[in-house]
């Protein structure tokens, strides 16, 4: 299994954001995590297509988009054209899961669902065909800095157990409250894509960046 590590620039100094995004793709950060919000499903608002426009030519990073936006299929082909190699959406946020998941294909891009703390496990298991991922939310969406819930080591547990049962070969992302203090915790349970804003982009993001991936040579 591969391990990738994903720094949410939502936590970044947006006056230096493509210092800071290259400091962290030259230490070993294989992904960049693009928070969407559009203060509908979730309170906050964030940024959308002309900022990931503006990173695309200045990384070659994984652009993994995470739309915490209602009704998400309406932007998927409007973040292909930006730049996206990856979107995500919300179970929550979906009145049709299924075509959401199938439009983002029909984009040439890889299909994550994520869930938020309060849905099961259980929701995800029909897609799992679906999708190249899955994101278990650990904290509630909306806002970087958040504490890691506790509970949600059991639902990554459960969802790994699932996609070993049918077989299948799927990225299991976790999302919100992950440092390097509770990061292993969130590997032995079978998360192999780990996001993270403020655990890279408070202090040093290349040190950050580092301690993350000397981590992941560990497993
Ligand atoms: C929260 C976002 C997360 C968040 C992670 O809604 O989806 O990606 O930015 O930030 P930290 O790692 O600071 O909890
Ligand atoms: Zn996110």
């Amino acid at each position: 299994m591969e391990y990738i590590l994903a720094p949410s620039i939502l936590a970044a100094d947006f006056t230096k954001l493509g210092e800071e995004i290259r400091l962290t793709e030259e230490n070993g950060a294989a992904w960049l995590h693009f928070d969407v919000m559009d203060g509908m499903f979730v309170p906050s608002i964030s940024f959308g297509m002309p900022v990931l426009k503006s990173i695309r030519h200045a990384t070659g990073q994984f652009m993994d988009a995470h739309l915490m936006v209602q009704d998400p299929i309406r932007y998927v082909e409007a973040f292909q054209e930006a730049g996206a190699d990856g979107v995500t959406v919300h179970l929550e946020a979906c009145p049709d899961v299924k075509a959401a998941l199938d439009k983002i294909h029909a984009c040439g891009m890889k299909a994550g669902l994520s869930i938020c703390p309060e849905t099961p496990a259980e929701e995800v298991e029909g897609y799992l065909d679906d999708v190249e991922m899955i994101l278990i939310m650990c904290v509630h969406p909306g806002f970087g800095g958040q504490k890691f819930i506790p509970e949600s080591l059991e639902k990554i547990r459960a969802v790994r157990q699932m996609v070993r049962e049918k077989g299948l070969d799927l990225d299991i992302q976790v999302d919100g409250g992950v440092y390097l203090t509770n990061v292993r915790e969130v590997l032995d349970a079978g998360a192999n894509v780990i996001v993270a804003g403020s655990a890279v982009f408070n202090g040093d993001p290349q040190e950050n960046t580092k301690k993350f991936m000397e981590i992941f040579k560990s497993y």
